[in-house]
């Protein structure tokens, strides 16, 4: 019923509208909703997430802070989950990017409208960057796979992709002559950015993945970096699509690992796309930048990182979680 939907789609800007509002960050403006900044064009979305989304069991759910490795994780999983109906010589991920492979739930409930969902074929996997204390309970029915990173290296990423996204997206016109990294580390440090705090988003997923193994798969950045075939056959367990004897043994896993390799993805003409026509006008291209482990040190100094370690200990301290 799309006038119902339409009215409830109003109610929730309404209430979306009386939220705390910070115009600092760059890029999109951010809303403090049940404790996490999320960006404002995504709170009506995210209500509606959280009132209508309703995965079945069988339903995967990919969830990253911003800049933590999502389109990595997105294109593995995808040509995982679907390694039996594409070839490597003609595949959706030649001609797609991960993004357009794989929707974000932000975008799915952005259209005024309650996407159905339960049509698609099972088991779907769907993306977010939404924190665990902002998903429906129905969710936890579902697994989920969480990937972090390095805050360093993440606030390092997120801040050249603000960078360069900010000609082609930018809200505030004000902000397009370059970005001021101090500031910015100012804001990311005390918990103010998309989907933030960084470190919150983080421990929701950790505690749960201690609580229910079987239902909510960790994983590091670095640690796919480091042993990417063995993490992959790892995923493809937890997603209920295990690598059998013969896949592993003709070198399937390797095959998608290389398909999905930063140096494969960032050559495909798709990827390179610098003009923003994609997700809501950012860059291609921008989801690829350098893909290394340990980049913070060409760009943080000494002080800034201590800072970062410093507020990384803390707000971890106890939980088991370390970088
Ligand atoms: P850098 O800016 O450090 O290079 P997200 O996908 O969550 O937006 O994260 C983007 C980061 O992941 C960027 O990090 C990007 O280069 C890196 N990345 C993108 N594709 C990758 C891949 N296939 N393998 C490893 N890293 C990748």
């Amino acid at each position: 019923d799309i006038e119902r939907d339409e009215q409830i789609y109003n109610s929730y800007e309404e209430l979306t509208s009386q939220l705390p509002i910070n115009h600092d960050w760059p890029l999109f403006s951010l809303q403090h909703y049940q404790s996490f900044w999320i960006p404002a064009r995504f709170v009506p979305a995210c209500m509606a997430i959280q009132s209508h989304f309703n995965p079945r069991p069988s339903d995967i759910l990919l969830v990253t802070n911003p800049k933590s490795g999502t389109t990595w994780l997105k294109a593995l999983s995808f040509a995982t989950l679907h390694r039996r109906s594409f070839s490597l010589s003609d595949h959706p991920l030649l001609t797609n990017t991960p993004h357009q492979c794989l929707p974000y739930l932000e975008h799915l409930f952005s259209h005024r409208t309650f996407p159905n969902l339960n049509v698609l074929p099972s088991p779907t996997i769907f993306a977010t960057h939404l924190p665990l204390s902002l998903l429906p309970q129905s969710a936890l029915r579902c697994r989920i796979v969480y990937l972090c990173r390095d805050p360093k290296d993440t606030f390092v990423s997120m801040y050249h992709f603000v960078d360069r996204s900010m000609g082609s997206f930018a809200e505030h016109t004000s902000t397009t002559q370059g970005l001021d990294l101090s500031k910015t580390f100012q804001m990311f440090s005390q918990g103010t950015s998309a989907f933030g705090p960084f470190w919150d988003h983080m421990l929701g997923y950790w505690k749960e993945s201690l609580r229910s193994p079987e239902m909510v798969l960790f994983f590091r950045y670095e640690e796919m970096m480091e042993d990417p075939v063995s993490r992959l056959s790892r995923l493809a367990q937890f997603m209920g699509c295990p690598f059998s004897m013969e896949e592993e043994r003709d070198g399937v896993v390797e095959d998608i690992v290389k398909l999905c390799s930063f140096d494969n993805l960032r050559e495909f003409e798709v990827n390179k796309d610098n003009k923003g026509s994609f997700e809501g006008k950012l860059p291609a291209s921008s989801f690829f930048r350098k893909g290394k482990v340990g980049d913070w040190v060409n760009y943080l100094s000494m002080e800034m990182a201590e800072k970062l370690d410093a507020i990384t200990k803390e707000k971890l301290h106890g939980s088991g979680l370390t970088f």
